[in-house]
C-alpha cells in the first residue's frame, strides 16, 4: 500500500450553512412536513424552470411516483436505457411492467431515440430516457416519438443537476416528469433524497399524495382516499438541500474546472475513452468523471493498481440487461446491445468531487498510465 493519502471517489461539499441550516431545523422541534418542504420545492423547481416540484426520499422512489402519475400499470412497457442505474429499471417492475431496452448512442451514452422507437409497441406507456453521466438525453426526439406514437414520459435526471439541452431548456424543465437524485455523491446532496419536478399541478398532487401514504391535501392524517406510500423527505433533509442550492453554481462550476484538469492529463491517452464534450450548446451537468479504459486492458487489474496508491475507482456503470437478476427473469444476454457492452465493459469511475486538487488529479494520471501502460 502506498503512504499516500487516500483520493475518494466523491465527496460532498458541506459547512457552515449546512450545519446552521439543519440544526435550525432539530430546534424547531418540527422535523418533518414543516416549512422546509415547501420552501426546498420551490426553490428547486425555480432552478430548473419547472411551474412544480415534488421533493421525496429518494431518486427511486421519485422515479416510481412519476410513473405511477403517468399511469404506467401491470402488463405496460416502459422503453429505457440499459447503461444506467439498476433503479430506473427496477421501478418500472415495482409496478408489474416490463422494462424494455434499446442500444445508447455511442458517443453521449445516452438511449439512442432510433433504437427507442425501434422498440416502441402497442404495449409501450411511456419513453423514460435515463440522462447518463450528466449528460442531457435527445429530449427533442424523444418527445417526437412519444407524440407520434402517443406515449408518456419520464425522465431520469438523477444524474443530471446542472444540464441544459441545445434549446437552452434545463434539464427538469420541459414539463413532463423529470427526477433528480440527492444521494450523497450528486451535485447536491441531502444525504438520501430526491426531487420531481413536472408541469401539471394535478399530477404534483397525486405524486405529494402517494409519497405520503395517499392521503390527500385536505384530509386528516388518518384519513387516505389512494394507495401510498412513505416517500417522504424529512424537513431535516429538505433544509439541507436549501443550504445545498444556494451554494449549487459554485459547486458545478468546480466540478467543471476538475474535468478541465482530467480532460488535459488524460486527453493524449491513446485508446482511453473520455465523456464527450459539449456539443450543439447542450451542457453536462458534471457529476462523475468515467473513462472507457482502451481495449484489451484488463480492468480489475486498473482497479487494484489505483486501489495500492490509495486512490478510489469503480466499475461503472455495470449493464443491467447482464446483471443476473435481469439474465434470469427476462433471458438477457451478451450481444443484445452491442454498444452498451462495449461501454460498460470498460468504464472506470475516477475520483471526482469539486474540492479535488491539481495534485490530486496528476496523482490520479499518473497512476492510471502506469497501470494501463500508456
Ligand atoms: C441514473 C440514476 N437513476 C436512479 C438513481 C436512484 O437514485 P437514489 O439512489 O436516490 O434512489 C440514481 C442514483 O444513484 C441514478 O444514478
Amino acid at each position: 500500500m502506498s503512504g499516500e493519502e487516500t483520493i475518494p471517489l466523491a465527496r460532498p461539499v458541506l459547512g457552515e450553512e449546512e450545519e446552521r441550516a439543519v440544526v435550525e431545523v432539530l430546534r424547531s422541534g418540527q422535523l418533518s412536513l414543516g416549512p422546509r418542504l415547501a420552501e426546498f420545492e420551490q426553490a428547486f423547481a425555480a432552478r430548473v424552470s419547472a411551474p412544480h416540484a415534488s421533493a421525496v426520499s429518494s431518486g427511486t422512489a421519485g422515479l416510481h411516483l412519476a410513473l405511477r402519475a403517468v399511469g404506467v400499470g401491470e402488463g405496460d412497457e416502459v422503453v429505457t436505457s440499459p447503461f444506467s442505474f439498476v433503479a430506473s429499471a427496477n421501478v418500472v417492475l415495482y409496478e408489474r411492467a416490463r422494462p424494455v431496452f434499446a442500444d445508447v448512442d455511442p458517443v453521449t451514452l445516452n438511449l439512442d431515440p432510433q433504437a427507442a422507437a425501434a422498440v416502441v409497441t402497442e404495449r409501450t406507456k411511456t419513453l423514460l430516457p435515463v440522462h447518463i453521466f450528466g449528460y442531457p438525453a435527445d429530449m427533442p426526439a424523444f418527445e417526437r416519438i412519444a407524440a407520434e406514437r402517443d406515449l408518456g414520459i419520464v425522465e431520469d435526471a438523477c444524474e443530471a443537476l446542472g444540464a441544459v439541452h441545445a434549446d437552452g431548456t434545463a434539464v427538469g424543465g420541459r414539463g413532463h416528469p423529470a427526477v433528480f437524485g440527492f444521494y450523497a455523491n450528486k451535485q447536491l446532496t441531502t444525504g438520501e433524497g430526491g426531487m420531481v419536478t413536472l408541469g401539471d399541478g394535478e399530477l404534483k398532487e397525486r405524486i405529494d399524495s402517494e409519497r405520503n401514504q395517499g392521503r390527500a391535501k385536505d384530509m386528516g392524517w388518518l384519513d387516505h382516499d389512494r394507495l401510498g406510500f412513505n416517500y417522504r423527505l424529512s424537513d431535516i433533509s429538505c433544509a439541507l438541500g436549501i443550504a445545498q442550492l444556494e451554494r449549487l453554481d459554485e459547486m458545478l462550476a468546480a466540478r467543471g474546472r476538475v474535468a478541465g484538469l482530467y480532460r488535459e492529463a488524460l486527453g493524449g491517452i491513446e485508446g482511453l475513452g473520455l465523456p464527450c464534450a459539449d456539443s450543439g450548446g447542450a451542457r453536462r451537468g458534471w457529476f462523475v468523471f468515467v473513462v472507457q479504459l482502451p481495449h484489451g486492458v484488463d480492468r480489475d487489474a486498473t482497479i487494484r493498481a489505483l486501489a495500492a496508491e490509495n486512490i478510489q475507482s469503480k466499475p461503472y456503470l455495470p449493464a443491467i440487461h447482464l446483471m443476473s437478476f435481469y439474465r434470469e427473469r427476462f433471458g438477457h444476454r451478451e450481444g443484445e446491445f452491442p454498444v452498451c457492452e462495449d461501454i460498460a465493459a470498460r468504464s472506470v469511475a475516477l475520483p471526482f468531487f469539486p474540492e479535488m486538487s491539481e495534485g490530486q488529479v496528476a496523482r490520479v494520471e499518473e497512476v492510471l498510465r502506469e497501470a494501463i501502460g500508456r
